[in-house]
């Protein structure tokens, strides 16, 4: 898959810009703030209907607009399709899909894309909330079926949160009783969901692994092995995530984990356990990421992280002419000379790469592509 042609209206610092791209490697080179993060991160919010930076779609739109276009042309093979949307200020989001109207979830899977950028730190160095919105995003986008399970345990979870807020200021056993119907809703969702997680992982666990090692090649950590390990206070250690009644057992699973916590949880009025707090633990040999990894096996692993990802929604396509657009935001400025080249050499055969570095030189001379200067191209402000 390739993305011939941008389009951004009110979308960051952009008011208006229209772009075509090509197939292969292209370089964006400008100055700090001059709005290369904007630019990818227009397509990547295409591909997963949220931004890589911001929780919220409100940045997104330039400062004093009302709304944002971003539309992308995509390729695939002979096909195309213009995928659009609208972001706006207030109001529900909208879509197009070749300038008909469409639900805004449609655009999914349309332009699938990876990007990864600084802020990919996180996943190493930040807070689970971190590894949960990747993990549950690249889930959505191999699975657009995900996005409603999602929004049913973020349902359920709200209106458990509510009773037993209630039950903590007045007790009252009709409400319980209302609960036991919340608990079962909730643990239905998140079973679908923890399930979901954890066939992820595991298939993402090979590539995590060989990506790690092929990137810190000469170095001492290649010797020991990345691993991703899914990390719940509910036991879920005999479900075969793979098996077929895996989402029923760990339904059972999770309605008794709430209903031994019950006291607890009308005490502090809120939902102690569930997928809503899980975390997913990297490791570098058997030693967490978290808290012991130098910056640079940080930036290593998060990148094997999404290269993984790459892998993934690559391999589901089946396809060789349905490969995700791979995005390299100020990536390699951070790596070394070994790690560039191997990372160069690793996305060449990717069939569309973004790459932006505020400095040319970053760029190891192996990525022969396109350069576009953008500031001969776009003027933001
Ligand atoms: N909603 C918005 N409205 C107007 N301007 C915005 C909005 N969001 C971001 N900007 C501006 O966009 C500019 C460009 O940001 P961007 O992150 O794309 O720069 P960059 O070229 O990636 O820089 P760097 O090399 O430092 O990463 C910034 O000056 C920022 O203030
Ligand atoms: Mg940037």
């Amino acid at each position: 898959m390739w993305v011939s042609r941008l389009a951004l209206r009110d979308f960051r610092s952009y008011d208006s810009l229209d772009l075509d791209l090509d197939r292969g490697v292209t370089t964006f080179i400008a100055p700090n703030g001059w709005g290369k993060t904007n630019l990818v991160e227009a397509i990547g919010y295409l591909s997963r209907l949220r931004s890589h930076r911001v929780p919220h779609d409100l940045p997104l739109v330039r400062a004093g607009q009302g709304q944002a276009i971003v539309s992308a042309k995509a390729h695939r093979g002979e096909r195309q399709v213009t995928a659009e949307v609208t972001i706006r200020a207030k109001g529900a989001n909208r879509a197009r899909i070749n300038r008909t109207g469409v639900r805004v979830r449609e655009i999914l899977g349309l332009v699938p894309c990876v990007v990864f950028a600084p802020e990919d730190l996180g996943l190493v160095k930040g807070d689970p909330g971190e590894r949960r919105d990747w993990l549950d995003s690249l889930l959505v986008a191999r699975n657009p079926r995900f996005a409603g399970v999602l929004s049913d345990v973020e349902k359920a979870l709200r209106q458990r949160n509510a009773l037993l807020k209630s039950l903590k200021q007045h007790p009252n056993p009709g409400l319980e009783a209302t609960l036991d119907i919340w608990d079962r809703a909730f643990a239905e969702a998140a079973a679908a969901l923890v399930i979901g997680r954890r066939r992820l992982l595991s298939d993402l666990a090979p590539h995590i692994g060989a990506h790690f090692s092929t990137l810190a090649a000469d170095a001492r950590e290649s010797r020991r092995l990345a691993s991703a390990e899914y990390r719940s206070r509910i036991d879920y250690s005999t479900i075969d995530p793979h098996a077929d009644d895996a989402v029923v057992r760990a339904v059972d699973v999770i309605v008794e984990a709430v209903l031994s916590r019950r006291e607890k949880e009308i005490d502090r009025g809120l939902t102690l356990v569930g997928p809503q707090r899980d975390d997913v633990e990297l490791l570098i040999g058997d030693v967490p990421a978290k808290g012991y990894a130098s910056h640079g096996e940080s930036w290593s692993l998060a990148l094997a992280l999404q290269l993984a990802s790459w892998d993934l929604l690559r391999e589901d396509s089946g396809n060789p002419d349905d490969q995700p657009v791979l995005v390299l935001d100020d990536v390699f400025a951070e790596l070394d000379t070994g790690r560039r080249a191997r990372l160069a050499d690793l996305v060449a055969k990717a069939e569309q790469v973004l790459i932006t570095a505020a400095v040319g030189s970053e760029i190891p001379q192996e990525l022969v592509g396109r350069t576009v200067d953008l500031t001969t191209v776009a003027s933001p402000r």
